[in-house]
């Protein structure tokens, strides 16, 4: 019997399974009630009282050795299925979040590609400014509302440090350091005193397009502005100007675009006008180029400004301006693929 106990070990020491199904072959084989280790079991309840005495160790420690093997061979083909899976190159891919570019730069990307093509180039200037580039040079009076503290947020006063309320400040620092022709973009993100809500928010972007040369017409800023606006919202966008009034332009206009919408005709989104404004520009006034140390005589200038917000809500229709600063990828996902 300690024979028999001895061979049936060695034989299950060697025991292999390529699958789940071999696998229970060989437990039914060894372990099941008609199995030889449950003969073996069989053939001790016959034995007399003293070989049980000696025989009965052996056998149990067999039964226990015999379910290790089979226990330990199913965690190993367990294994090996896991380790399979890992590597099954016909499974579905698990979605993998991807990020997307926000509308807002997916607009000034536009802009500035737009007035590349006319040969302008990108100028930047600081986000905290003085009074000088914000306001001063640019040919606002000392009593203009919007050097008011309801209107700009001040750093420091006296001498007053300022988060630009406009990108124009760009054009003073420009002007100051580069002699004509100067054809120059700034984008960048300007600050107002505003209380947060879908129509006005305490930050916003804008691009500001400056053209100072000899001999620089209404004409030339007529011209950009139509090129500009078919480019930006089709072939068949008209524009309009209406008379407006800034301080650092002379003459001053406001340019209406065709409601694309309604194709001109009126409907609620352009309040039934058929037009809907997009941007202030005009004539560099000649104050401002005399203060950058250009010679008003010799040199004139178009500038026009406008709010990449407005230029995205008039593309993808976002009414509250609130969603292109929370972050929510809901809102942001919509514009996976978007140009
Ligand atoms: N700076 C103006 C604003 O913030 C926008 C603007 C209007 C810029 C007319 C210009 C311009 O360059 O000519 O509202």
């Amino acid at each position: 019997m300690l024979q028999k106990i001895e061979s049936l070990r060695a034989e299950i020491a060697s025991l292999t399974a390529a699958d789940a199904a071999e696998l229970e072959t060989l437990r039914i084989k060894y372990l099941s009630k008609k199995g030889l280790v449950s003969a073996l079991f069989d053939e001790f309840r016959q034995l007399p009282a003293d070989s049980k005495r000696e025989l009965g160790r052996p056998v149990n420690e067999l039964k226990a050795f015999a379910l290790d093997k089979i226990n330990s061979l199913r965690a190993e083909l367990e294994a090996d299925a896991a380790a399979d899976n890992v590597c099954d190159l016909t499974r579905t891919a698990a979605p993998m979040p991807c990020g997307t570019r926000h509308p807002l730069s997916l607009v000034r990307e536009q802009i500035i590609a737009i007035f590349r093509r006319l040969g302008f180039n990108i100028a930047e200037g600081p986000e905290i400014e003085d009074d000088w580039h914000v306001f001063e040079s640019l040919n606002f009076a000392a009593d203009h509302p919007a050097r008011d503290m309801q209107d700009t947020f001040f750093i420091n006063r006296a001498p007053d440090v300022l988060l630009r309320t406009h990108t124009s400040s760009v054009q003073t620092r420009v002007m100051e350091n580069n002699r004509p022709p100067i054809r120059i973009i700034c984008p960048g993100r300007v600050f107002r005193n505003e209380a947060v809500s879908a129509r006005a928010h305490c930050f916003f972007h804008q691009v500001e397009a400056l053209y100072v040369d000899r001999n620089v017409t209404f004409g030339d800023l007529l011209q950009t502005l139509r090129y500009f606006a078919q480019e930006m919202f089709g072939p068949q966008t008209r524009i309009r100007l209406r008379p407006s009034y800034f301080p650092f332009t002379e003459p001053s206009a406001e340019m209406d675009i065709s409601c694309d919408l309604c194709g001109g005709k009126g409907c609620s989104f352009c309040k039934g006008t058929g037009w809907v404004e997009i941007l202030g520009c005009g004539m560099v006034d000649p104050n401002v180029l005399d203060a950058c140390g250009i010679d008003s005589k010799e040199y004139s200038g178009f500038a026009l400004g406008m709010g990449v917000e407005r230029i995205a809500n008039l593309k993808y229709r976002v009414s509250d301006l609130r969603l292109f600063s929370e972050n929510d990828l809901r809102f942001l996902d919509e514009f996976i693929g978007a140009r």
